[in-house]
């Protein structure tokens, strides 16, 4: 599913360079449930940003689905985007005055889909995350957990590969952390491929497997014995 080697980024500073990403390689394969950790800085957002084709390597390849992808331009990258890819941030990042329905349909204003059948794809997937009852409630009108359903509803409604999550509990308290990390084990069993960002062991301990980085490079990484469902 996912392919990456000697993945490295630079950003240039006036006249520092800032080495965010030093050589990683990583392979997730297709319906893995995978935590991404490390502190503050050690390149985790980076690392997300450019497995969600928001920005390229400086040095190293991406194979996405067998394309490789650290060469494509700015348009291609965000052909592969749309159709590839499920964000979810940690600030949900909904547009205020539209509806959850509204939000959830976006994403499909670019596709062929007429509108009927966006909205009935919406529809399912706000039932599929337990939004059944919230279809018109704009985010102001939610909670925080309601809003990141929402967001995970949009994030879903065009099938993506890959689901990738930067830091989505950050803004939640712990109950409702974990109800969302329990609708990431949902998805996972559906057989989604889920890449979560956090800093937090609790968050993590949900994982299959943990990676954790440290300064842009792989520090070490676990499998966790699964008994979620
Ligand atoms: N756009 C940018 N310009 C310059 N430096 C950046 C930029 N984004 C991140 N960095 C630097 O790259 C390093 C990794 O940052 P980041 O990937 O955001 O880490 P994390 O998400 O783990 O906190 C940090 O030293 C950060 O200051
Ligand atoms: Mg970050």
């Amino acid at each position: 599913m996912i392919r990456v080697s000697n993945l490295s980024k630079s950003y240039s500073m006036g006249n520092i360079e800032v080495n965010a990403l030093k050589g990683i390689d990583l392979h997730i394969p297709k319906n893995q449930f995978i935590a991404i950790m490390g502190p503050s800085g050690s390149g985790k957002s980076t690392l997300m940003n450019i497995l969600g084709c928001l920005d390229q390597p400086t040095k190293g390849n991406y194979l996405l689905s067998e394309q490789e992808v650290s060469t494509l331009n700015d348009d291609q990258l965000a052909a592969v985007r749309n159709r590839s890819i499920g964000f979810v941030f940690q600030t949900f990042n909904l547009q205020a005055r539209r509806s959850a329905l509204e939000n959830v349909m976006l994403p499909l204003r670019f596709s062929n889909c007429s509108k009927k059948e966006a909205r009935e794809r919406a529809i399912n997937m706000l039932m599929c995350v337990g939004l059944g009852d919230r279809f018109h409630h704009r985010p102001s009108e939610m909670s925080g957990g309601q809003r990141q359903r929402v967001a995970i509803a949009r994030a879903l409604i065009n099938n993506p590969a890959i689901i990738l999550a930067d830091e989505p509990t950050g803004n939640l308290d712990s109950k409702t952390s974990d109800e969302i990390m329990q609708l990431f084990h949902q998805l996972h069993n559906e057989g989604q491929t889920v890449v979560v960002v956090t800093h937090e062991d609790d968050i993590a301990q949900h994982a299959q497997r943990v990676v954790i980085l440290k300064d842009g490079l792989i520090l070490e990484e676990r499998m966790h014995a699964y008994s979620y469902c």
